[in-house]
């Protein structure tokens, strides 16, 4: 954790951020610049150039070249050195960079204030894989002295394209199993937060990461994301964001057939059985759902409670629901800030007018905070849905705010049935003391990530990623490795003769 709260950046003025390409802060090709502001009051907390196709094209430029030249032949013993310089800096500058992040997205300070040392996890987890990526032997099935050996081998330029709900760790997701396989990067952080991926940039460069390896250009989706996606001289993209937008990332792929990874969100089923400690599985699905303001990919956002237990659960869960203390993200007695955007509280509050037409019973919240000092903030009460039917739109459709759908149950196949009738399947989770049941639904759900009796763990050494419109390719674990470089074979002959057939 870190110390107290420093005084608000808004008062020192906004910061400026220039594109990073080459190893260089450079004004972006058009002079043009774009602001971002705190969900908080408003006010702006940064001016960053904005980059479009020309500086993509500057990037990928140096991007290639620094691939070509000292990255992807430099020791991975050495590459691993200077990961871990990056992650050293990424701890020291906590407090720095948990400001930063709170500022610009409004995520509080009780989560941003370990993105530090879970992103220095990530790089020094990768720093460590460096050492042992590389390729098999396999004899030959048939008779004769042959060699055959794989080489594992780095992808070449790799395309980050990022969400704004978690933008420092999904920038170090991007980047650092990206640099371990020798790969070197281009980043487009999401254009409401780019002031943490632009420090990012700032300590790889502090860290001695030699110029063009990684390379940083916020702007917009349609124009620097599309081109980063078209570009051909792009080899992979890594896109985390909404489905709508990872067929078209894959659409725009085509152009050379670059292989894509796509980490998509979800609609995840949290199901509670009624054998459950009442007050834990209640805590458990408040963490499941109201972290950063619900605005997690795989938060667990449909709560699917057994009829035995349903009016016991729902009671305590709207009472500990209406006490959640909302407020300002820098104070560290905030749990829950406010939403990223205006456009992203207006997605919420449509969302609260289709499900109480559809039906649903609002239990508690459904508005804004009544308290004045909130009045400028995109904040949104903590809110409660109960009575939801599994096809209305809160059930089925992704809100990504602190919205509960609260489902009925019968038994065990019931809960399955329902947990896996969307569209998604990035994550679920199961409460319950009987192991037997537990594994049994961990393995009947379908989705990438199951909890048991917990939520929201996610570890550098363990693949995090979607079935079905969740996306596909995981991220972290070293089943990363595979989409991160390719396999050579081969084959040497050994014999002392020379087969001459056509002789
Ligand atoms: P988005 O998918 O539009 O944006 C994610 C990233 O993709 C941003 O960097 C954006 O600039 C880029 N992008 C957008 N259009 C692009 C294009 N045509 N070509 C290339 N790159 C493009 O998500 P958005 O609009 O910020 O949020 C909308 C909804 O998506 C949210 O309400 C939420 O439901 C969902 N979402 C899911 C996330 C997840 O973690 N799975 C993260 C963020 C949003
Ligand atoms: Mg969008």
């Amino acid at each position: 954790m870190v110390g107290p709260a420093q005084p608000l950046a808004t008062s020192e003025g906004p910061r400026r951020y220039q594109l990073f390409i080459g190893g260089k802060f450079v004004d972006s090709r058009s002079g043009k610049t774009f602001e971002s502001i705190s969900p908080h009051d408003r006010s702006v907390v940064a001016i960053a150039a904005e980059g479009d196709k020309p500086d993509i094209d500057d990037a990928v430029a140096a991007a290639r070249a620094a691939y070509e030249g000292p990255w992807s032949s430099m020791p991975p013993g050495e590459r691993a050195k200077i990961l871990l310089k990056i992650a050293d800096l990424l701890e020291t500058n906590a407090m720095e960079l948990a400001r930063l992040e709170t500022l610009d997205m409004g995520m509080p300070m009780i989560m941003s204030g370990s993105m530090g040392a879970v992103s220095a996890d990530v790089f020094r987890y990768w720093a460590g894989m460096a050492t042992k990526i590389h390729g098999l032997t396999a004899p030959p099935m048939r008779p004769g002295d042959y060699l055959g050996y794989t080489l594992r081998e780095p992808l070449g330029v790799v395309g980050g394209i990022t969400p704004w709900n978690g933008p420092l760790i999904m920038a170090v997701w991007k980047t650092a199993p990206a640099l371990a396989c020798g790969n070197t990067v281009v980043l487009k952080p999401a254009e409401h937060t780019p002031m943490t991926s632009m420090e990012l940039a700032r300590i790889a460069a502090e860290a001695g990461l030699p110029e063009g390896v990684l390379n940083v250009v916020p702007g917009f989706g349609p124009t620097a994301g599309a081109a980063l996606a078209q570009h051909p001289g792009v080899d992979k993209i890594a896109f985390t964001g909404e489905y709508i937008t990872g067929r078209l990332i894959v659409q725009m792929s085509t152009s050379n057939l670059k292989t894509v990874t796509l980490e998509l969100g979800g609609k995840s089923p949290h199901i509670i059985f009624d054998d459950v400690d009442l007050e834990a599985a209640v805590a458990n699905a408040l963490f499941g759902l109201y972290m950063n303001s619900g605005q997690i990919c795989s938060a667990g956002t449909r709560l699917l409670v057994q009829e035995t237990l349903y009016d016991r659960f729902v009671e305590r869960f709207v009472e500990r629901s209406r006490q959640v203390k909302v407020g300002d993200p820098l104070e560290f007695d905030t749990r829950m800030g406010p939403l990223v955007s205006e456009e992203q509280l207006r997605k919420v509050q449509r969302y609260v007018e289709i499900g109480k037409k559809e039906g649903a019973e609002l239990r508690c919240g459904g508005g804004q905070p009544k308290d004045p000092t909130l009045a400028k903030g995109f904040y949104h009460e903590p809110t409660v849905f109960t009575g939801v039917d599994n096809k209305m739109q809160i059930a089925q459709e992704e809100i990504f705010g602190p919205v509960a759908s609260v489902i009925k149950f019968k038994d065990e196949d019931d809960a399955v049935r329902i947990g896996n009738d969307v569209i998604y399947g990035l994550a679920a989770g199961v409460q319950t003391k009987d192991i037997k049941r537990a594994h049994r639904i961990a393995k009947r759900l379908q989705a990438g990530t199951v909890w048991i009796n917990t939520w929201h763990m996610i570890e550098p050494n363990s693949p995090f990623g979607g079935y079905k419109l969740s996306g596909y390719g995981r991220e972290n674990g070293v089943a990363m490795v595979d989409h991160l470089t390719r396999l050579k074979q081969v084959w040497v002959d050994l014999n002392d003769f020379t087969m001459d057939l056509f002789g």
